[in-house]
């Protein structure tokens, strides 16, 4: 067989959260074909990376008070150890904010240039005033403009689903500040894409894609694409665009280019290695991409464009697959259903997520379903009760009635049969057809099972005539369960490896053929233990929690939104109320004259259902003084009083207490 040499990634995880489960079925699902394609005796580097730049990355570390450095820095940390405990067997994890990722993402932008690729465009866009800053659509709220629901995100409704502009939002906010959003100019850099419609029309349908996505994109394609505005201006955490001061790569231009970042670095540390064979435009090294579906543009458009007029090679293969539902529904965190990879660990082994997601992925865009009840179920009927459990049965015999030894010869046709089975489920490995494989390998292992079942060497034991078929049947056994664990190693590494140190092997492709014979292994240790529901409960009431404290702390946060210098900023005052009369034509405001000591002020206050002129006249009370004058449509107010309540006849004013002065401040 040919030793292919691949190149192998999994989406870069935004580095402003933690991994989860629809990370974790990903890089599982690349992780398992990995480790397929290494067994198989190719060479397979597995790269991927934390995706560090953007608004969201930039906003996160500004509302830690941290520096996006120190921010992404402790994130990597987190994300290498949750995958790493997850078995995921990555060469090189790294960062898109590295000098790798800045030269490639300068290369391969100047080299779209040359080409005449990049056009300069004039951009209107929203921009809050406060935070001199531009605002994506997702940072502006305000009411829908078609079913006016309050609170809707400025590209698309979420009560009844009308998609449109920003600047068609009915009373638009940042969320970031608060302020009015106002529309400004600014130069933006396109990819021009739209010169890319006839050679991604042949990409896309040239074996690289699985069908449902070419059907998905072939609607996009055959609209004719738009060229892809690739620059965010300053503020922006990320790569300033060479030779463009304040204008910054747009993350998703630089992201991509994180693998081949994150690559080159690993050559860096691997003299053996060279980046051009594997990036070339030529390479007969392959490059896989796994990924999720929502990101199928970027990967499957948008990447093999610039790669190709960068004059760099184009993805081998884009494996898509779908997103992760809990008990048929959305993760969700109230429902303790967004279950991070650390909880997960906290109360459940790795392999048993392995196995489920391994079971369940067919190499489709279909969501993949985890339902808790089948899992707890499966893991346990399957893993514990079918495949370990050959080896528990036949381990104490070989162990104590016959000195670990295996007998000389093989009992029963069945090991070269299930041997012979290795091309097909490599097969389905190769297909991403996981589901596929282990559905075979378990009807394997029942009969492996019922092999051992006929034989019922517990009661050969008690006749001492029968002592050298016992270690037959079990040495049988062994050499059944050794098939069986060789084909499920890509996805159950550890218990592999156990098993390894148990039957003193290492299990290959290549050695499935050859049983073991006259062999001696070693003491038999557990490798599993059954799944309980107790766990997993405990799991979701542990995601509850987190939910909840999370909700806490985030409305702690925003009581505590104002800073101490903007609270000082307020300049309040004991004020008299010197007079107070109706406003002619208002229903609800009193003009009320307040002396602050050294001034008067007028103050339009909307106390008229609550108070008579004349019952207040005299008082005092707490202004705000240093309140910009507002005109309003009865005359221009100075200032506000404060008062207490819910409005019209249930307002109550502010009143100190006696022996306060009229411009004393208020501290
Ligand atoms: O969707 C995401 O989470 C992105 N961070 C994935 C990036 S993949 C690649 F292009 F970098
Ligand atoms: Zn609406």
């Amino acid at each position: 067989m040919e030793k292919r040499r691949i190149l192998v990634t999994s989406a870069l995880p935004n580095a402003n959260g933690s991994i989860h489960l629809g990370h974790l079925m990903e890089h599982i699902q690349t992780d398992v074909w990995v480790r397929f394609q290494r067994m198989r005796g190719h060479e397979c580097i597995y790269v991927c990376a934390d995706d560090t730049h953007g608004t969201a990355i930039m906003l996160k570390a500004d509302e830690q008070k941290v520096d996006p450095k120190t921010l992404i820095k402790g994130i990597k940390a987190e994300h290498e150890k949750d995958f790493t405990d997850f078995l995921i067997s990555h060469d090189n994890y790294y960062s898109t904010h590295s000098p790798e990722n800045a030269h490639y993402s300068s290369l391969i932008y100047n080299r779209l240039k040359d080409a005449g690729q990049i056009a300069v465009r004039s951009v209107n866009q929203l921009y809050d005033p406060e935070k001199d800053m531009f605002l994506a659509d997702r940072f502006i709220k305000g009411s829908c403009p078609r079913c006016k629901a309050e609170d809707q995100y400025g590209d698309n409704c979420e009560v009844c689903g009308a998609t449109y502009d920003a600047t068609d939002l009915i009373n638009p906010r940042s969320s970031i500040s608060g302020a009015e959003p106002v529309l400004k100019k600014s130069e933006h850099f396109f990819f021009t894409l739209s010169n890319f419609d006839d050679f991604l029309k042949t990409w896309t349908r040239s074996g690289t894609l699985q069908d449902q996505v070419v059907n998905k994109l072939s609607e996009w394609l055959d609209t004719g694409l738009k060229d892809w505005d690739i620059s965010r201006d300053a503020p922006y955490f990320g790569f300033e665009i060479p030779g463009e001061p304040g204008k910054y790569f747009y993350v998703w231009l630089d992201a991509p280019i994180g693998y081949m970042a994150s690559f080159q670095n690993y050559c860096e540390r691997n003299p053996g290695l060279n980046f051009d064979d594997f990036w070339e435009k030529d390479s007969d090294c392959e490059v896989h991409h796994f990924i999720g579906k929502d990101i199928v543009n970027f990967h499957a458009l948008f990447w093999p464009a610039m790669l190709s007029s960068a004059n760099f090679r184009t993805p081998t293969k884009v494996h898509t697959h779908g997103f992760v539902t809990v008990d048929g529904l959305k993760m969700s965190k109230s429902r303790g259903t967004f279950i991070n990879a650390r909880n997960y660990l906290d109360h459940l082994s790795p392999e048993y997520l392995r196995y489920y997601f391994a079971a369940k992925l067919n190499g489709n865009v279909d969501d993949l379903d985890i339902n808790l009840e089948d899992f707890v179920q499966r893991v346990n009927s399957d893993v514990v009760g079918k495949v370990v459990n050959i080896a528990s049965r036949c381990a104490g015999f070989i162990n104590k009635q016959f000195d670990g030894q295996l007998a000389a010869e093989v009992g029963t046709p069945l090991i070269d049969d299930l041997a012979q089975r290795a091309y097909e489920i490599a097969a389905h490995y190769e297909n991403s057809d996981y589901s596929k494989a282990v559905r075979e390998i378990m009807a394997m292992a029942d009969r492996a099972n019922q092999y051992i079942d006929e034989h019922k060497p517990w009661i050969m034991m008690k006749d001492e005539n029968q002592r050298d078929q016992v270690q037959q049947v079990c040495s049988d056994g062994l050499n059944l369960f050794r098939i069986l664990v060789t084909y499920l190693k890509p996805i159950l590494p550890s218990i592999a490896e156990k098993s390894e140190d148990f039957l003193a092997d290492t299990f290959d492709w290549s050695s499935l053929a050859t049983p073991l014979t006259n062999h001696k292994i070693n003491a038999f240790k557990p490798l599993l233990t059954r799944l309980e529901m107790a766990s997993v409960t405990d799991m979701i009431e542990a995601g509850k929690d987190a939910a909840q404290a999370e909700e806490d702390k985030e409305e702690e946060t925003q009581m505590n939104a104002i800073e101490y210098d903007d609270f000082a900023k307020l300049d309040l005052r004991i004020a008299r109320i010197v007079n107070a009369e109706a406003v002619e034509g208002a229903d609800k405001l009193l003009k009320l004259t307040l002396d602050i000591g050294d001034a008067q002020r007028t103050v339009l206050a909307g106390i008229k259902a609550a108070y008579a002129p004349e019952d207040i006249i005299g008082k005092l009370t707490v202004m705000v003084a240093n309140l910009a004058p507002r005109k309003m449509r009865f005359g221009i107010s100075e200032g506000m009083v404060l008062a207490a309540g819910s409005g019209d006849k249930e307002i109550f004013l502010l009143e100190p207490h006696p022996g306060a002065e009229p411009g004393m401040q208020v501290t």
